[in-house]
């Protein structure tokens, strides 16, 4: 491995070269791919528009990049490892080699139904290895996946299977989360009630009663019946798309961000194995879930390009006790452990009690991702669960990102708490104050901007490009913005802030204010809404929502349990507010406008310094909203 850091010094040596050349630097880790015919060119790019294309001409498939070229040396090697919700029922390993053979075998069974190349495919579903087996069966044919997340409700669901106007769902019966056994194709059934898909594949989980639509609802093991167990992978250009991903933003309805093969496969491989500094036999474990960004870089694509064995967990950490994620450790030797913020203060809740009944000395390395990490979450992790000798790599990403961007290499960047510390080779940050001027040294404090292109970085959002280059490329010129406010430090070491936008993160789950309040604003009764993040001690931020109702001849009670029901049926539980405070009006500008400023404030409980509330159309009400703060 070539392209594997070794030593900090290595580090900035490579930094400094990706910088000063680095379309020669992204060959050489290119070079070590499997490629059907090489690039003509390595990069071709525009800010402007934006237009970015990464090894420009190549083809190549992602999958054989993963199966091929790797089962000589690694065929019964196990790539993935599952363990089920409950501990008593069966761990399934799949190698390398049977891990292929399912993908062959699904990837005929898709083509069988009519799904081939550029064809859009919806997965809906739990944490089982054959959710990954439809992401590399899609990409082994070419058709462009699209995971939502299970815990999405039909009518998310059904959003995506518009806008991406998917030709299939492939999905399962239901879901075990902890002690309930949860529909999962009965949401699918409520989606198509309002959009239409030629073809569903249900993979039998739970065995509960399922509803299936003669000619359009196939079972899995059904559709797999005589299919062979090879197939041979489809052509793509290195810019054809392998995923469309949604996410949300600080406006509207969630975007499906484009990423497309040749650039992610190179960056997923290269920043797992120099962020996590995997050895061959290690067993590496993601806590995410395959619905989010997380689970398709380092579930699945990068551990798989790496050649690595990935656990999948189906469970959750606290049933059927709070020391779940410490006996799986234990039972399969982790050694690398990937886990958010969230669960770790949640967990951290229960004590070390927990804790103490484990063997947990195969851990080498610790991870954190989807959240700033708070400095006592961050010792507790390093102290309780690595015993003081692992490395913690707060890794530094987002959806649109496609791979961690800024992050210390395990064992190789000193840590700080609370800091991702420094960026991977290949990125080029820059911190812009907020008229765009870009701030130089250190010890400076603005908004993160990334000022060339990366290979995994988002191409477009699917269907709608201005949308992209509004988000992303315009607030700065020749800069993509991330959404999120940094520092850094007297020792050039990043800090991320939070975000500077009007998206929220919740437990590491990404929502926008915009969307939770469109949702609370179906409500018959409600007037006008408006949504805001507040500190949470276990989920990083709750949501805190001001909602203006028609009250006749209804309870306060009431009207709240039902906004929360109306925003769970749209969106899905995860969007719930926290806390629902009803109000008489909204501190709104002449203009009309609604100071967010403000009723952050009152969410926060700093309830002294509103700052300058002048241009109030009514500052009244802000006296009427702390008194009724919740
Ligand atoms: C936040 C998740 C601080 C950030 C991979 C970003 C973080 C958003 C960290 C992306 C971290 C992610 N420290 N904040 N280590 N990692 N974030 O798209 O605000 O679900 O913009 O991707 O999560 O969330 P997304």
């Amino acid at each position: 491995m070539s392209d594997r850091l070794h030593t900090l010094s290595g580090y900035f040596h490579e930094y400094q070269k990706s910088v000063a050349q680095p379309e020669e630097f992204w060959a050489r880790i290119a070079d070590s791919f499997h490629w059907k015919k090489r690039w003509s060119k390595v990069l071709q790019w525009n800010f402007e528009e934006p237009d970015v294309r990464w090894f420009v001409d190549g083809k190549l498939n992602i999958t054989e990049n993963i199966f091929e070229k790797n089962l000589y040396t690694l065929g019964d090697r196990p790539a993935i490892i599952w363990e089920p919700n409950e501990s008593h029922e069966e761990v399934r390993t799949l190698t390398y080699r049977e891990l292929f053979v399912e993908v062959c075998r699904f990837a005929n069974a898709l083509l069988s139904k009519g799904i081939g190349k550029g064809d859009r495919v919806i997965i809906y579903m739990p944490m089982v290895p054959e959710a990954a087996i439809a992401m590399l069966a899609c990409a082994r044919i070419g058709a462009i996946h699209s995971v939502v997340f299970a815990g999405f409700s039909s009518s998310s669901l059904a959003d995506r299977i518009q806008d991406c106007q998917a030709k299939a769902i492939l999905t399962a019966d239901g879901n075990y989360r902890g002690s309930k056994k949860i529909t999962v194709k009965g949401i699918v059934d409520e989606a198509l009630e309002k959009v239409s898909v030629e073809t569903v594949i249900v993979y039998r989980r739970t065995g509960q009663e399922t509803f299936m639509q003669s000619g359009r609802d196939f079972w899995w093991n059904e559709v797999l019946e005589g299919q062979s167990e090879f197939h041979k992978a489809a052509e793509m250009d290195s810019e054809d798309l392998l995923f469309i991903l949604y996410t949300s933003g600080s406006t509207g309805k969630p975007k499906g961000v484009v990423h497309t093969t040749g650039g992610y496969m190179v960056y997923t491989k290269y920043s797992f194995e120099n962020v996590f500094q995997y050895c061959p036999g290690d067993v590496y474990w993601c806590t995410a879930d395959i619905g989010w960004i997380t689970g398709h870089s380092y579930i699945v694509y990068g551990p798989l390009l790496a050649g690595a064995t990935t656990l999948m967990f189906e469970g959750i950490p606290t049933y059927p006790h709070p020391g779940r994620f410490w006996e799986v450790v234990e039972k399969h030797q982790v050694n690398v452990f990937y886990t958010a913020p969230t669960a770790i203060r949640a967990l951290q809740a229960f004590g070390t009690e927990p804790i103490e009944k484990y063997n947990l000395s195969s851990l080498k390395v610790l991870g954190s991702v989807g959240e700033p990490i708070n400095e006592e979450a961050w010792h507790w992790y390093h102290t309780h669960i690595g015993k003081g000798k692992c490395p913690i790599v707060d890794t530094w990403w987002q959806t649109e990102t496609g791979g961690i961007m800024i992050s210390p290499l395990a064992g190789i960047t000193p840590t700080k708490p609370a800091y991702a510390t420094l960026p991977l080779p290949g990125i080029q940050l820059s911190i812009v104050d907020a008229d765009g001027k870009e701030l130089h040294g250190n010890s400076v404090e603005g908004n993160l901007c990334i000022n060339f292109p990366w290979p995994s970085m988002i191409r477009t959002t699917y269907g709608d490009h201005d949308r992209c280059k509004q988000t992303y490329f315009s607030t700065y010129k020749n800069k993509y913005f991330t959404g999120d406010g940094v520092k850094r430090d007297h020792d050039g070491y990043y800090r991320i802030l939070g975000r500077v936008d009007d998206v929220i993160n919740v437990s590491g789950h990404r929502l926008g204010t915009a969307e939770v309040e469109n949702a609370i604003n179906e409500h018959p009764k409600v007037i006008e809404s408006a949504v805001v993040g507040y500190p949470h001690e276990v989920k990083g931020q709750g949501i805190y929502a001001y909602v203006i109702c028609d009250m006749s001849n209804r309870s306060e009670e009431n009207l709240i349990q039902e906004i929360k029901e109306t925003v769970s049926k749209i969106i899905g539980p995860i969007a719930k507010p926290d806390k629902i405070q009803l109000v008489p009006g909204l501190p709104k500008t002449r203009s009309g406008k609604i100071m967010r400023r403000i009723l952050r404030k009152i969410a926060e409980g700093s309830l002294d310094a509103m700052g300058d509330i002048s241009t109030l159309l009514d500052p009244e009400v802000v006296e009427k909203i702390k008194a009724g703060r919740k």
